[in-house]
C-alpha cells in the first residue's frame, strides 16, 4: 500500500526537473497502478501549486487512474475502423449493461472498462485488448463471454 514516505521519494527524484509533475504522476501511477488520493496534497505542496491544479492535470491524462483497475482490464477500440464495423456501439452498450462510463469499474472490482484509439488490428475490427492480449472480430457474444469470464 502507498504510504507517505515513499511518495515523498518518490516526489523527491523529479522536484528540481523541469516540468516535474508529469514525470512524478508517471512513476506514481507505475508503482502503484493509480495515483494514491494522498499524493495529490504531496505533489501540490511539493510544487506549489493547488490541489485542484494537480487534480485537473491528473483527470485531464486519461492514462492516470484515480482509483485502482479492475482485476481483469478490457479496452475497447473506439478509432474509427473499428468503429465503422460497430466496435463503438457495442462498447456502448457493454457499458450500459454493466451501468459504468468509460474507465469505470465493476463495483465487485472484477473489470475496468477502458478505450483505446487503434491497436493495429483495423483489419479484423472491431478489436479490443484484454489483460494485454488483442482480441480481433469482437462480436457482441464474445465481448459479453469475455465480461462474464471477468466475473463482472
Ligand atoms: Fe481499431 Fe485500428 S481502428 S484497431
Amino acid at each position: 500500500l502507498p504510504n507517505d514516505d515513499e511518495i515523498d521519494a518518490i516526489l523527491a527524484q523529479h522536484k528540481h526537473r523541469e516540468g516535474p509533475l508529469l514525470p512524478m504522476l508517471h512513476n506514481l501511477q507505475a508503482r502503484y497502478g493509480h495515483i494514491p488520493a494522498g499524493a495529490v496534497a504531496r505533489i501540490a505542496h511539493v510544487l506549489n501549486m493547488t490541489r485542484a491544479e494537480v487534480h485537473g492535470v491528473v483527470s485531464f491524462y486519461h492514462d492516470f487512474r484515480e482509483l485502482p483497475a479492475g482485476r481483469h482490464v478490457i479496452k475497447i477500440c473506439r478509432a474509427e475502423a473499428c468503429q465503422a464495423v460497430g466496435g463503438d456501439v457495442m462498447a456502448e452498450e457493454t457499458l450500459a449493461k454493466l451501468g459504468l462510463d468509460w474507465h469505470g469499474t465493476t463495483p465487485n472490482g472484477a473489470l475496468t472498462v477502458e478505450p483505446v484509439y487503434c491497436l493495429g488490428l483495423c483489419a479484423c475490427g472491431p478489436a479490443a485488448m484484454v489483460d494485454g492480449n488483442v482480441v480481433g472480430r469482437l462480436d457482441a457474444p464474445r465481448l459479453e463471454r469475455i465480461v462474464t469470464e471477468a466475473g463482472a
